[in-house]
C-alpha cells in the first residue's frame, strides 16, 4: 500500500497549542472514536470518554461515528484536544440523581428521630394526601429509574462529574426541602379539600402516563440502534399526540406533574420547585426545538418547543 492512502493527526492542547501527539499511519476509514484510542494509549489518564477533539477550538467537538476521510483536512489533520474531566455512564448517572430524591423523602415520610422535634419520631400524619404524596412522589421516581434502566436509549455514554455532583445537589436538597414541609406535624390540607386532591390526582397520573409514553415513543426512534436524532411524530396512542403541537412533549407532561403535585399538597416549596424546572425544561425545549428546525426542512411550523400555541 503507498503512503498516500494513510493519514497524519496531530494533537494539540487546545488551551496551550502544545503538540501532545503525533499519528501517522492513520486509515482514513478511521472514526474519531478509533483516533481516540490510539490518543489513549499514549495518554492513558484519558480515556476516550475523557476526550473531546475538534478541527477547530472555537467550533463543536467531533463526533466518534465521524470518518477521518470525511472531514475538510486532506490528508494531514489538526486536532485540538479538551479534557472533559472525569467520566460517570448515564446509568449510573441517573441513579445517582434518582435514588437520592426517592429515599431522601422516605426519611421525612417516616418521621425518622431528628428529622422533626423526638416527640414526632416514627409518627404518622392524621391527612391522608400526605400518604397520597408519598405514593405519588415514590412512584415518579420509581418510572424514572425504570425508564432509565429499560427505557431511555442515550446517545452520550458518558456525564461530566462536576455536572453529576451539580444535579444530586438539586434533586436531593430540593426533594428533602419539599418532604419537609409535606410531612410536617403541622401541615395543613388543600384549602378546597378531597375535591382539590382528586382533581390534582387525575391530572398527575394523565401526565405521568404521557410522559412514560413519550419516552417509548423516543425509544422506538432509535430502534435501530442509531444514535442520531429523528423526526419525532405522534402514533395511535393518544398522549402522543401531543407532539403535533410541540417538540418537547415529554417536558410539558413533567411540568404538568409538577403542577398537579403543587395543586395536591398546596404546598409553596413544590410550586417553586415546579416554575425551576419549567424554566429549565424550556430552555432545553427550546434549543431542541430549534435544533429540529434546522435539521428538518419539512418541520411543522405549528409545533412550539414545550407549551402549545405559545412558548
Ligand atoms: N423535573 C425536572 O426538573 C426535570 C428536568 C429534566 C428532565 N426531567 C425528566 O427526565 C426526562 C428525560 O430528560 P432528558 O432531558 O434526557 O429528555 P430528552 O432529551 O427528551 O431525552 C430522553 C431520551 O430520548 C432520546 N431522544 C430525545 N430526542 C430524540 C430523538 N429526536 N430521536 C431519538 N432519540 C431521542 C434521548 O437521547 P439523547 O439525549 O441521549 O440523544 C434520551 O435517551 C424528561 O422527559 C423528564 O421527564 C425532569
Amino acid at each position: 500500500m503507498s503512503r498516500a492512502t494513510f493519514f497524519e493527526v496531530e494533537i494539540l492542547d487546545v488551551t496551550s497549542r502544545e503538540q501532545l501527539c503525533f499519528l501517522d499511519k492513520v486509515e482514513p476509514c478511521s472514526t474519531i472514536g478509533e483516533i481516540k484510542n490510539l490518543f489513549h494509549k499514549s495518554y492513558p489518564q484519558w480515556y476516550p470518554a475523557r476526550q473531546a477533539l475538534k478541527l477547530d477550538p472555537k467550533r463543536k467537538q467531533l463526533r466518534d461515528d465521524e470518518v477521518l476521510q470525511n472531514l475538510p483536512v486532506g490528508t494531514s489533520a489538526t486536532m485540538y484536544f479538551r479534557d472533559l474531566g472525569p467520566q460517570l455512564g448515564w446509568t449510573m448517572v441517573f441513579l445517582a440523581e434518582y435514588i437520592g430524591p426517592l429515599l431522601t423523602y422516605l426519611l421525612f415520610y417516616f418521621r425518622l428521630p431528628y428529622v422533626y422535634s423526638p416527640s414526632y419520631a416514627f409518627t404518622s400524619s392524621p391527612h391522608p394526601v400526605v400518604t397520597l404524596a408519598c405514593a405519588c412522589h415514590t412512584c415518579h421516581y420509581v418510572k424514572r429509574l425504570i425508564e432509565t434502566i429499560f427505557v431511555h436509549r442515550f446517545s452520550h455514554g458518558t456525564m461530566p462529574l462536576r455536572t453529576i455532583v451539580r444535579n444530586c445537589v438539586y434533586y436531593w436538597s430540593f426533594s428533602a426541602w419539599l418532604a419537609y414541609y409535606i410531612n410536617h406535624p403541622l401541615y395543613t390540607p388543600p384549602s378546597y379539600g378531597e375535591r382539590q386532591v382528586n382533581y390534582a390526582l387525575v391530572i398527575f397520573v394523565l401526565c405521568e402516563i404521557g410522559n412514560f409514553s413519550i419516552h417509548l415513543n423516543l425509544n422506538h426512534l432509535r430502534g435501530d440502534g442509531s444514535r442520531c436524532r429523528k423526526f419525532p411524530c405522534p402514533t395511535k396512542n393518544p398522549f402522543t399526540w401531543l407532539f403535533f403541537f410541540v417538540s418537547c412533549p415529554n417536558y410539558t407532561y413533567e411540568v404538568g406533574a409538577w403542577v398537579s403535585f403543587s395543586i395536591m399538597t398546596q404546598c409553596l416549596p413544590v410550586a417553586l420547585y415546579s416554575v425551576l424546572g419549567f424554566i429549565q425544561m424550556t430552555i432545553w425545549a427550546k434549543g431542541k426545538h430549534r435544533a429540529y428546525s434546522r435539521k428538518f426542512k419539512d418541520y411543522p411550523s405549528i409545533r412550539m418547543a414545550i407549551i402549545p400555541l405559545i412558548v
